[in-house]
């Protein structure tokens, strides 16, 4: 079997990462735009929207957010059968930095959850927090940008409310988010044209009940 290509360079700065996490709630890190794994996950993610496979996300407990208007994307989950190569590849490309994560911090992150996620000219979704009230298992999100080239009008910020006021990034190629789960209230603004992005979860197992 092929090894996957690592997301992070050997040098990447788990421990400032880390550190982040521990001081913010919060933290960004730059990957090579033109990482193998970026440039098939921006081709698949918009092969899946010509093909129509992406879906309004509304399964479930998040209906009554679409309902109410309050988020405007169409998602396809990265382990679907439909998915391809750099899905998966995605998904095993996160893993090491699970485990780096969970050594630093002792989240208990137990494994990951991951859509391919477009936004239409137009579309947001409004502050929210990603941990939802009757399921604690999102510990930690992340968001990685699939768009080469975004315009500094293009719009589309990933707005994060923090303590301090506001701080807004912008999704552009390579770009990667990472917060806590249960602590970040976030919001996407409206873009200028399609934005296209993968948002990952390391989830915790469920508490038993
Ligand atoms: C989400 C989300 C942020 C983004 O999917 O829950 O907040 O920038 N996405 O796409
Ligand atoms: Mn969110």
């Amino acid at each position: 079997m092929r090894s996957t290509p690592s997301l992070l360079h050997g040098d990447t700065p788990l421990d400032e990462v880390a550190a982040d996490l521990r001081r913010r709630d919060w933290t960004v890190l730059a990957i090579d735009p033109a990482h193998p794994l970026l440039l098939g996950a921006a081709c698949e993610a918009r092969h899946h929207l010509l093909t129509q496979r992406l879906r309004p996300a509304s399964t479930g407990r998040d209906d009554g957010l679409r309902l109410a208007g309050l988020r405007g994307d169409e998602t396809l989950w990265l382990d679907d059968p439909a998915c391809g190569p750099a899905a998966a590849g995605l998904l095993q490309a996160f893993d090491p930095l699970r485990v780096g994560l969970n050594q630093r911090l002792t989240l208990g992150l137990a494994s990951v959850e991951a859509h391919f996620a477009h936004y239409p000219v137009g579309a947001g979704y409004a502050r929210h927090l990603d941990r939802f009230r009757r399921d604690d298992a999102r510990v930690l999100s992340l968001v990685l940008y699939l768009n080469r080239d975004w315009p500094s009008d293009g719009g589309g910020a990933l707005r994060l409310h923090l303590p301090a006021g506001c701080h807004d990034i912008a999704p552009a190629q390579g770009t990667l988010a990472i917060f806590l789960s249960a602590s970040v209230e976030h919001e996407v603004l409206p873009a200028t044209q399609a934005r296209f992005s993968v948002a990952a979860w390391f989830r915790q197992r469920p508490r038993p009940v």
